[in-house]
């Protein structure tokens, strides 16, 4: 199974998790495009959908899906998105696709985190993906120099700003062997609007696409 056929098992997989007329969250990534489209091709199925950024608003709703503003509800059941990196016990680097942001409030929001990904992506240490930190624009140098502080070694992401209008900060040489304490040192710094490890809320279940088949890490079975 190559990287795409493993992204399009994982997705197929995590439709089972996908409660009868629920409104779910939605991920941003290629992952969560192949997942996109697999709930299209199930749409009826669900009342509509939260996006975690504007691309996957759009492709949602070329799909004949609804998507809400995170504002009109109260809870979502399900929220499934990628990952670059995430360890055994759930933690992950997101943020590759730069909208890590819009994925953190989501993810807050919904009671099971659902990571699909290809196998390349676990992990036993977070770290080898820079981490990237989103942050306001005016801030950039005094973040630079507190990551760099934390034993970071930031690079603008060039060229991109965020749904926020924010830029991105990819951080290489983290000793991230404490994802819990770093996730929360980094969002401390004045400037940073969040970064991307997800820790604190990891994911609840993992389902991980490779030459097996689709393996699956953590408690929840689907329903
Ligand atoms: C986007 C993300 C993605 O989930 C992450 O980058 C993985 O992407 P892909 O599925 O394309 O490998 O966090 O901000």
């Amino acid at each position: 199974m190559d990287n795409s056929e493993a992204k399009l098992a994982v997705a197929k997989a995590a439709i089972e998790y996908v409660p009868e007329g629920a409104i779910i969250g939605v991920g941003t990534g290629t992952t969560a495009n192949c997942f996109i489209d697999e709930l299209i091709s199930v749409r009826s199925r669900i009342e509509a959908a939260v996006a975690s950024s504007e691309a996957t608003a759009s492709r949602l709703l070329s799909g004949g899906i609804r998507v809400l503003e995170l504002n009109d509800v109260d809870c979502l059941p399900l929220y499934v998105d990628g990952a670059d990196e995430i360890t055994p016990r759930l933690h992950m680097i997101k943020g590759g696709g730069g909208a890590l942001t819009g994925e953190k409030i989501v993810a807050a929001v919904a009671r099971t985190f659902v990571c699909i990904a290809d196998d390349s992506k676990l992990v036993d240490v977070l770290g080898s993906f820079p981490l990237p930190v989103e942050a306001i624009p005016m801030a950039r140098g005094h973040v630079e120099r507190e990551l760099m502080r934390l034993g970071g070694r930031p690079r603008l992401r060039e060229g991109v700003t965020t749904d926020n209008g924010n830029i991105i900060l990819d951080v290489g040489g983290l000793n991230i062997s404490s994802p819990i304490e770093l996730e929360a040192a980094i969002n401390q710094i004045a400037g940073v609007v969040t970064n991307g490890l997800f820790a604190r809320r990891g994911a609840d279940v993992a389902l991980l696409g490779g030459v097996g088949g689709v393996k699956k890490l953590g408690g929840l079975s689907a329903e």
